[in-house]
């Protein structure tokens, strides 16, 4: 995806971002899990609207020092916009991370669900670890994507029966084979951290839940940040044949093509039918892994 593709995420980047963090985890990562008491300087690779900015200046101490890199600059103007009246200290750096090599030494590299959509995570990640200073930390947190999906309830919707978990994994498997873009990387990153010479590896995983439910205030933007990802325009059958091509260039059968289509058109038929009234669970399970660039 270039640029433009990645501007294009900006809306929902803004929908989805709402159903992916419970603030009080991040306290606890903070303070009990990285022990940051004092101020930092910390770097976003590929930080999008700034969403971890957000999340993290807030509970770090006061004085720190966020900077978003990205490559799509719509994004970036965004991220600018929703820091103008915080009193945050922020900088943002328009780059390709494949490109960018950091003149600055940081306390913290952070990067949210990036290395899974570049095909050359490891290099990116040994970006991330040149960008810190002696003892600072390395921390990215990313997908796995078969946990991502198995991890779903629409209540009415029977998932077992539309058995769609396996031609999922099928088709994300052969992205890899094809793309390079590794969306099992969550699960890989300590292994890479620790091959790439990072010590004191550690993993944890995002405690976040979310349930939609009717019966809550904020019902309309939950079941709008559920539906941001795959279903935010409703499927339809004069959409079969592009989506048959895509899937079979990915590597299914055409049985399975099609039964992946059948699945997702039923699913997207359910959620556009009772927009109104879901009742859903879902849980992203993203893990954290950080480590620290020498013995700490
Ligand atoms: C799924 S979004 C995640 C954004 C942000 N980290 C978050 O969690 O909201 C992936 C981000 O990576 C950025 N990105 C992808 N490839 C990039 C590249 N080669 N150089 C810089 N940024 C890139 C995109 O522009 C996008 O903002």
């Amino acid at each position: 995806m270039g640029e433009n593709m990645w501007n294009s995420a900006l809306e929902y980047l803004k929908k989805s971002r709402k159903a992916w963090w419970n603030n009080d985890y991040i306290e606890f990562l903070i303070e009990k899990v990285w022990k940051i008491k004092e101020p930092v300087s910390i770097v976003d690779f590929g930080c999008g609207i700034g969403f971890l900015g957000e999340l993290l200046m807030p509970l770090l101490p006061a004085g720190s020092i966020y900077t978003g890199i990205d490559i799509g600059d719509k994004l970036l103007e965004e991220a600018e916009r929703r820091f103008q009246q915080t009193g945050f200290s922020t900088r943002f750096i328009h780059a390709d991370l494949n490109e960018y090599i950091s003149k600055e030494k940081y306390d913290i590299a952070i990067c949210q669900t990036v290395l899974q959509h570049i095909p050359n995570p490891i290099k990116i990640l040994e970006k991330m670890k040149d960008s810190v200073k002696q003892n600072g930390m390395v921390v990215c947190i990313e997908l796995s994507r078969d946990v991502d999906s198995a991890s779903r309830y629409i209540d009415g919707l029977d998932y077992s029966r539309l058995n769609l978990l396996g031609i999922e994994q099928k088709l994300r498997r052969n992205a890899l084979n094809t793309t390079g873009k590794d969306f099992e990387i969550g699960l890989k990153l300590p292994v890479y951290m620790e091959k790439l010479g990072l010590k004191n590896i550690d993993v944890r995983v995002n405690d976040y839940a979310q349930f939609v439910s009717p019966s809550k205030q904020e019902y309309k933007s939950e079941i709008e940040a559920f539906m941001s990802g795959n279903y935010s325009n409703r499927m339809t059958k004069e959409g079969k044949e592009g989506l048959m091509e895509y899937f079979i260039s990915r590597g299914l059968t055409k049985e399975e093509a099609e039964h992946e289509f059948e699945g997702q058109l039923e699913i997207s038929d359910y959620l556009y039918e009772h927009q109104e009234k879901a009742y859903i669970v879902n849980s992203k399970c993203m893990f954290i892994s950080y480590g620290y660039n020498s013995e700490y």
